[in-house]
């Protein structure tokens, strides 16, 4: 696969490195064999410098702002496709025809019921339980329901528990929602689509039914889409990672959505809010305010939803999202004070030269939480709508992991800093 090498000079000698080409984008130099013949290790804290896989699934352009599932432009992908559709590209590579289409949406609504066993687990958590530590939970609790301790990597139990994943995830959150409210649950209607069957079970009850409205329809499955993959961010880091000790998928999974939580990660969606919410009530925390704080060294505020470790420039979900997010209001003839305060905020930042030398845009999460609210989503739920998004792509990238020869267990080495070797002392003697 190398068609070049790369040549490192050491103080002991020097090593010839294979050279991998990527389809498009940056090349990588093989450094597997660097410390059995050097010694040497690499320094790459958060592995912002390191591929850990040849992968086929997503490719981000991050200084032109562009990103490819499949080879598809995002901005094509998310307002041609259904998200099932996307989940299926993510996973098996092509777009379905019609009737791949057909066969791959009955086979998941065919199973979007959970098992029964599961009210009582919902029903053991507090009230005040965080919807994200529900959902992680039951999805590790729903594995308990199948086969997949037995023979997690063979390819048709593989595929069975993607669909069962992704059948049952909206199920899952709306639950977590019902229980953290107070109110029944709600089971699914085979006869509706996905993203109907998640709002329908998440804001309707027994004695209301709430009619499903298609602009809100058509937003969800956009933020669906513009969540579903991001190639090897953290939390599918943390499924890669999980699953290369061959654990299986739903435990992965589980782990990927700690991972996700996160405020540097998908709980930016929450803290962003947190934040446009503070300047609209408090007259102490104003733009310019928030500004000069994530500009000094000495305080670790962070403008949220600013910068990524991949894109230097406008992460391109943020532009689409931003946009739908005003077209939602306005169909719903509604305000929101806190999407004139984003486009504010974003202006004072893109014009600090603080931002600009560091290349500071605007990340996913800074208009969805916008959109969200519009939706009639509460703060607490923000993360795990990212995680219903993000299941496909965990499930892709899990599943290319198991199929691919040189996945290995992951184990980073360390350069040690610590005491060496010394004599243990007695009690009486410390
Ligand atoms: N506000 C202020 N300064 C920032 C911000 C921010 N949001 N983001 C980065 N910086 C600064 C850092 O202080 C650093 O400055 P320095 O060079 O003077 O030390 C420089 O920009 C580079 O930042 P790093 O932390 O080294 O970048 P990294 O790639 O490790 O982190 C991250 C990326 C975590 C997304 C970071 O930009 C951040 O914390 N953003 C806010 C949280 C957020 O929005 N997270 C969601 C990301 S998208 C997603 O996960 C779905």
């Amino acid at each position: 696969m190398s068609d070049s090498t790369a040549r490192l000079d050491l103080d002991n000698g020097s090593v010839e490195l294979d050279v991998y080409q990527s389809t498009v984008g940056q090349p990588g130099i093989d450094i597997r064999k660097l410390r059995a013949t050097t010694g040497h290790v690499t320094f790459d804290p958060g592995f912002g410098n390191t591929a850990s896989a040849h992968s086929a699934i997503t490719y981000i352009d991050g200084a032109a702002g562009i990103l490819l599932h499949r080879g598809y432009r995002i901005e094509e992908v998310a307002s041609k496709s259904s998200f099932l559709e996307v989940a299926y590209l993510l996973l098996y590579g092509t777009l379905p025809n019609v009737g791949e289409l057909l066969t791959w949406e009955s086979e998941i609504n065919a199973q979007t019921l959970l098992n029964e066993e599961m009210r009582s687990f919902f029903d053991a958590f507090p009230r005040r339980a965080h919807p994200m530590a529900v959902l992680s939970s039951a999805t590790n609790a729903i594995s308990t329901f199948y086969d997949v301790y037995r023979r997690p990597m063979r390819e048709d139990e593989i595929d069975a528990g993607a669909r069962t994943l992704i059948a049952k995830m909206p199920t899952i959150a709306a639950w977590a929602y019902k229980k953290s409210i107070g109110e029944p649950y709600v089971y699914p209607d085979p006869d509706l689509g996905y993203v109907e069957n998640f709002l329908r079970m998440t804001f309707s009850n027994p004695i209301s039914d709430e009619p499903i409205d298609p602009v809100k329809v058509k937003a969800m499955n956009m933020l669906l889409i513009l969540h579903a993959d991001h190639e090897m961010n953290c939390s599918t880091a943390t499924v890669r990672g999980v699953g290369s000790s061959r654990a299986n998928m739903f435990t992965s999974v589980a782990a990927g959505m700690g991972a996700l939580w996160g405020p540097l990660h998908g709980g930016a969606n929450q803290a962003v809010i947190d934040q446009l919410q503070s300047i609209h009530d408090d007259p102490d925390a104003t733009i310019p305010g928030m500004i000069a704080r994530a500009k000094d060294r000495n305080d670790d505020f962070r403008l949220m939803g600013f910068g990524h470790r991949v894109y230097s420039n406008y992460d391109p979900r943020a532009r689409v999202i931003e946009k739908f997010a005003q077209e939602v209001l306005d169909s719903m003839d509604q305000a929101d004070p806190l999407l004139d305060i984003a486009r504010e905020l974003e202006a004072a930042a893109l014009a600090d030269p603080y931002f600009a030398e560091r290349n500071l845009y605007p990340n996913v999460d800074y208009y969805s939480g916008i959109l969200f609210r519009a939706l009639g989503f509460p703060l607490r739920m923000f993360t795990v709508l990212f995680t219903l998004g993000r299941l496909p792509g965990w499930i892709a990238h899990w599943m290319e992991m198991n199929l691919d020869s040189e996945t290995k267990i992951m184990r980073p080495r360390q350069i040690y800093i610590g005491e060496a070797e010394r004599p243990y002392p007695a009690i009486e003697d410390r």
